[in-house]
């Protein structure tokens, strides 16, 4: 994603009751997000927000973190909900946090993330890259610091290469199963049903490139409800 620097959007991080700050070792719970105990799903690398307040405003029952790293595309998110809230239809369970995925564990405790959402993750093309892919070994690690046993993972990309990638350490990480692949979302009857699109899933799509989208769980336990 190309950024823009936004002089004003660090200000704006800092101050919007839209986005956390978790002390040190504060421990992050619907709870203590939401005041009411929700099942729980994570975005990270939201981007500009469509999906993750799509998702909210769908699925009111649960509670949506989105997680993005940089304060100049979070920025644009905290706008849109300010927009939703002067119209009165802003969700109020959808909390962002501008942090990078690396440092979740931290605050999210053990099997305490219902769903996990990646979309259009930055592909990081060159090989030596590939543990910065959010759909790496590496990454899956993390994710398994949170994620309960029997969560979902979902994955978003117009990216082959990446899609591929992400097939090949999934399918090669113990603990983890594939259950959906598709890649042509958008004519899958089944696996379109319900789907939220993206800011890059709207544009990709509108020039034609096919979306590929995978869904993994996380073994060992029930399998979550579909969020
Ligand atoms: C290509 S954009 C896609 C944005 C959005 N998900 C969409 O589909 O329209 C990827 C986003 O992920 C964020 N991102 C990439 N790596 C991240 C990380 N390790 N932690 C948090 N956010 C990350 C980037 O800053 C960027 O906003």
């Amino acid at each position: 994603m190309r950024l823009r620097n936004i002089p004003e959007a660090k200000g704006v991080v800092a101050e919007s009751g839209y986005v956390i700050h978790p002390d040190m070792d504060e421990i992050l719970t619907s709870e203590t997000l939401f005041g009411r105990n929700l099942p729980l799903a994570v975005e990270i690398g939201m981007g500009k927000g469509g999906f993750i307040l799509g998702m909210a405003a769908q699925h009111p029952e649960t509670g949506f973190l989105g997680v993005e790293r940089y304060e100049s595309v979070l920025f644009k998110a905290i706008r849109k909900m300010e927009e939703l809230d002067e119209a009165g239809t802003a969700p109020d369970n959808v909390r962002f946090y501008c942090v990078d995925a690396g440092l979740l564990p931290m605050h999210l405790a053990p099997e305490s993330v219902d769903v996990l959402y990646l979309n259009f993750s930055d592909p990081w093309p060159k090989a030596r890259h590939h543990k910065r892919r959010l759909t790496s070994r590496e990454f899956l690690a993390v994710y398994e610091k949170f994620l309960k046993k029997g969560g979902r993972l979902e994955f978003k990309t117009d990216n082959e290469a990446l899609f591929d990638f992400s097939l090949e350490e999934i399918g090669e990480t113990p603990g983890w199963t594939l259950t959906d692949v598709t890649r042509d979302l958008h004519r899958d009857p089944v696996l379109s049903e319900g789907n939220v699109m993206t800011e890059y899933e709207r544009k990709f799509s509108l020039l034609g490139s096919r979306i590929c989208k995978l869904t993994a769980v996380r073994e060992g336990g029930m399998m979550q409800e579909k969020v």
